[in-house]
């Protein structure tokens, strides 16, 4: 029987991905876990298909062991475990070399979109670059594969490079809307976001996963082919109207300051107001993704009103990240007054 590896199997992209993997093939899976006691790892042995494999994707014996009779690997490594860019870029190496050594078939690097580079320079945000620099780097392997002779190709023939985008799960967790007042005078639900006047590229965790198996299971055309998937690209404004529309209940967006999170964010408070800022100025959508011809390959592909409609979410908050980053603040001293009393 088939055996896949998932490194971060047991967070909420990984948990997705098994999840989905299981249903979609016979293949069993693997999954790398610090912890095989806590909640998450219980729940993937449960379903009696996954194989907990206990160690860390710092540790080159974990990683080397995690790899034995993997024949696929899905990768979502966890840049905020360590806070490091270089960190992660060097857990992102060890694990795809260990993954050439082993002979795997078929590994797939989670990453997300290279804001350093697309911005000329001007805006480095950090756990974004991290997973996007080992992209860059498989990329480099690949073409230093043309040039030679010797090269046993598999950067070019086994590895293929998934690039992701936010959750729409976000707004359960760090991103929940909160009781207040809104700009209306009504009372109802506001989303804070750091957004500005920019789009949120967004996408349902279960359509990450549906891309990965889609990925594996369609190799040939796919392999070594990257893609990039988002299924939406909305505005603060739009987020709340189609919450509204959706839910019934009444709602608005309310911009937080940038500054608001840099301040309030502790250690990820530039990363995160990066982040914002990018998304504020850069296009993700519209300039590093092909919507109509994701919905085309995926015509499940789910909107943020298809993604309400069903799950029937209506604003309540849940535990989404098995170890969630801090909340973006709703209320700090420089964000208070663009926020509803
Ligand atoms: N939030 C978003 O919208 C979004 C979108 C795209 C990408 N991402 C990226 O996804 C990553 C986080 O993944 P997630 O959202 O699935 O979060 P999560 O639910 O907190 O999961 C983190 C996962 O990483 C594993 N992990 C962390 N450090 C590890 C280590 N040293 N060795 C082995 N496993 C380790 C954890 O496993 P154990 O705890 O079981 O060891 C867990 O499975 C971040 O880098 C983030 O930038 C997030």
């Amino acid at each position: 029987m088939r055996e896949v590896l998932v490194i971060g199997g047991t967070g909420a992209m990984g948990s997705r991905v098994v999840a989905a993997l299981l249903a979609a093939t016979g293949d069993t899976v693997r999954v790398l876990t610090r912890d095989p006691s806590s909640r998450a790892a219980e729940a993937l042995l449960a379903t009696g298909r996954v194989r907990l494999l206990q160690g860390d994707v710092g540790d080159d014996t974990s990683v080397r062991s995690a790899m034995e009779s993997a024949e696929r690997v899905f990768c979502n490594t966890d840049f905020f475990s360590s806070g490091s860019v270089q960190a992660e870029h060097d857990q992102g190496l060890r694990l795809l070399e260990a993954a050439r050594e082993a002979g795997v078939d078929r590994f797939i690097w989670s990453s997300l979109d290279h804001a350093v580079s697309l911005t000329g320079g001007r805006l480095p945000v950090p756990h974004y670059d991290s997973k996007a620099s080992v992209a860059a780097a498989i990329g480099l392997r690949r073409a230093d594969e043309m040039m030679r002779k010797d090269s046993d190709g598999w950067y070019t023939n086994h590895v293929s490079v998934l690039t992701t985008a936010p959750y729409f799960e976000n707004f359960q967790a760090g991103l929940a809307p909160r009781p207040g007042t809104l700009p209306d005078g009504r009372e109802g639900l506001v989303f804070a976001i750091p957004l500005g006047s920019g789009s949120y590229p967004l996408i349902a965790l279960d359509d990450i996963a549906w891309f990965a198996v889609h990925a594996f299971e369609n190799w040939q055309a796919w392999g070594a082919r990257d893609l990039a998937v988002a299924a939406d690209s909305l505005t603060g404004d739009q987020i709340a109207a189609t919450f509204e529309r959706v839910t019934g209940r009444a709602a608005a967006y309310v911009p937080v300051p940038l500054d608001a999170v840099r301040s309030g964010m502790g250690d990820l408070g530039h990363d995160f107001a990066a982040m914002f800022e990018f998304f504020q100025t850069h296009d993700v959508v519209g300039r590093e993704r092909d919507l109509p011809a994701l919905r085309a390959l995926h015509p499940g592909l789910l909107s943020f009103e298809a993604w309400l409609r069903t799950t029937g979410w209506c604003g309540a908050e849940e535990v989404v990240q098995k170890s969630p980053p801090a909340a973006v603040p709703a209320v700090s001293r420089s964000g208070a007054d663009a926020l509803p009393s």
